[in-house]
């Protein structure tokens, strides 16, 4: 059996380890409770995640109205190792041409105090603007030298091939597509988006692996998330979702991992990479437990049998 530590994966023009950390609750109050006075934990995170190997961040001008691009451009000023910054465009209704994308990516930059990042993703299909448009703006990224590889997010199939298409015809491939992706969400299987993703070489970046938390096994019926995520996950889902936690505790248990790491290990043993967000050291380096272990093919078939049983969250 192959060992998730020895697996890579191909982002761009990169090899990169099958995890990154996603950095939207670093910043963002409104689901996550962000404080400025979390700042310091944040960083120790930060820290964790390059000390584990993880060196790939995923964040957006978005999270934290661009607090998250600067915590994490404070951040890699305090540390030695370089890593790999994914950030995204967000297309905003009065952003029609193609030049906002160079625009809004040098706003990031700035934040990030980088020249330069490895990957940008137009965060999701535009609603006023062309799945074209937003192409072209990506190619002129690429040319201006402004990122090394360049995504979408949130794309169904027929928006993936066109951006696809239009990329390579101006020499560029699609590096990625990041959607979300996780036990509870298999939409990306259902719908053929991995299996175009596996045939155009795109790597299908799962967000919200871990089910915004749900996926840890610390939320129950009697211990319900607090927040927005209280009002999204009611107790019935969570009741539901039991028998689901129930295998992945088993399953973990023999091989001495807990169901973060089962529910982590799943998403790479679809090939995909996942980039569970991580608010403290504990978090990240639990997640980090995701590698250096394979579930078996059975346990594999087991669980993608029983999550296809779970309904989905309505929020
Ligand atoms: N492109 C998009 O549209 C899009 C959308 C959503 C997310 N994303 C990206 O994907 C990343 C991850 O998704 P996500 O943050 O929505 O959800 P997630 O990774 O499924 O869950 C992350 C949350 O779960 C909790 N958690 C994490 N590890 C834990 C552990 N080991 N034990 C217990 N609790 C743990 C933490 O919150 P608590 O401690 O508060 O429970 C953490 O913030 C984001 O940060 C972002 O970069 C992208």
């Amino acid at each position: 059996m192959s060992d998730s530590n020895t697996i890579t994966i191909q982002l761009g023009t990169r090899q990169i380890a099958p995890m990154g950390t996603g950095t939207w609750a670093w910043g963002d109050f409104f689901v996550w409770g962000y404080r400025w006075g979390n700042d310091a934990e944040i960083k120790a995170t930060f820290d964790a995640s390059t000390d584990a190997g993880i060196n790939l961040f995923d964040t957006a001008e978005l999270y934290g109205f661009g607090r998250s691009e600067q915590l994490l451009g404070q951040f890699m000023r305090q540390n030695p190792v370089k890593p790999l910054i994914a950030t995204k465009f967000f297309p905003l209704p009065w952003r029609i041409r193609k030049q906002a994308v160079v625009r809004a990516l040098r706003g990031s930059l700035r934040r990030l105090g980088l020249a330069s990042v490895d990957l940008y993703q137009i965060h999701w299909p535009p609603s006023t603007s062309t799945i074209e448009t937003m192409a072209e703006g990506l190619a002129d990224a690429v040319e201006a030298g402004l990122t090394r590889s360049v995504g979408v997010s949130n794309y169904n199939v027929d928006q993936m091939r066109r951006t696809h298409e239009l990329l390579a015809k101006r020499g560029i491939q699609l590096a990625s597509n990041q959607v979300e992706y996780s036990l509870l969400e298999r939409m990306p299987e259902s719908s053929g988006l991995l299996a175009a993703c596996r045939e155009l070489g795109v790597t299908l970046i799962a967000y919200s692996p871990l089910g915004m938390g749900l996926l840890t096994g610390k939320f129950t019926p009697e211990n319900p998330p607090k927040g927005l995520r209280g009002r999204w996950f009611k107790t019935d889902y969570l009741e539901r979702l039991q028998p689901l936690l129930g295998k992945m505790r088993d399953i973990g248990t023999a091989h001495a991992k807990t169901v973060a790491q089962v529910a982590l290990n799943w998403t790479i043993c679809k090939g995909t990479l996942p980039i569970p967000g991580a608010k403290s050291v504990r978090q990240l380096q639990e997640n980090a437990g995701a590698l250096g272990w394979q579930l078996t093919t059975e346990e594999v078939v087991a669980l993608d049998t029983i999550s296809a049983a779970v309904p989905k969250p309505q929020h």
